[in-house]
């Protein structure tokens, strides 16, 4: 079994949360058992607790115990995805799951991404671009923000009446698709 603890934003919505558990709990080679978030009030764990999930908030600060707290929560699991987690992982944990960290990101990179680079602002400097084409990737995770190994991407067409929230909307939804499917791709290659 190939156990999966997802990392979440405190303000995180969780909705690639809801995409991964919908996808692999109840599958007999994958399964989500434990969610982190950086707030105890972040609604992405808020709908956890009500799924029988492993649940913690473990903020960032103070960062002397920010790895060691992590580490013990993560007792058990063999991958991490992140969604909608803004934080750079300490280097312990970075070391501890070596080439099992994933992250998606709601643009193609290597183009729009590093800090500062999230939510409305990605599509925003999408469409401040004139790109015709935006999409999600999801990476492997590394110390520097969103630039580890590409694992997997999905496009779709910027429309020139988009707003940014539109975008967003169309990319969230394929983000939905995508994930999952890298997850299993991931878990595949290692195994290879
Ligand atoms: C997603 O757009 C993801 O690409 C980014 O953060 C957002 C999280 O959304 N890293 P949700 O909380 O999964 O709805």
């Amino acid at each position: 079994m190939n156990r999966v603890a997802v990392m979440v934003g405190g303000r995180g919505r969780g909705s690639n949360l809801r995409a991964l558990v919908a996808e692999f709990n109840g599958d007999a080679s994958v399964s989500v058992v434990s969610v982190i978030a950086t707030a105890s009030d972040s609604p992405a764990l808020e709908w956890a607790e009500g799924q029988n999930l492993r649940t913690a908030a473990i903020p960032p600060r103070p960062s002397e115990t920010y790895a060691s707290r992590l580490l013990e929560h993560l007792h058990g699991v063999e991958w991490i995805c992140l969604a909608g987690y803004l934080n750079l992982l300490p280097p312990e944990v970075l070391a501890a799951f070596p080439g099992r960290i994933l992250n998606i990101h709601p643009a193609l990179l290597p183009k729009f991404g590093g800090k500062g680079m999230y939510g409305l602002h990605v599509h925003s400097a999408v469409l401040a671009a004139n790109e015709t084409v935006s999409g999600c990737t999801v990476h492997y995770v590394s110390e520097v923000y969103d630039e580890g190994e590409v694992l997997a991407q999905a496009t779709c067409p910027v429309m020139k009446t988009d707003t940014p929230e539109t975008l967003a909307a169309r990319v969230l939804r394929l983000e939905h698709l995508l994930y999952p499917e890298a997850v299993r791709f991931a878990i595949e290659r290692a195994r290879a």
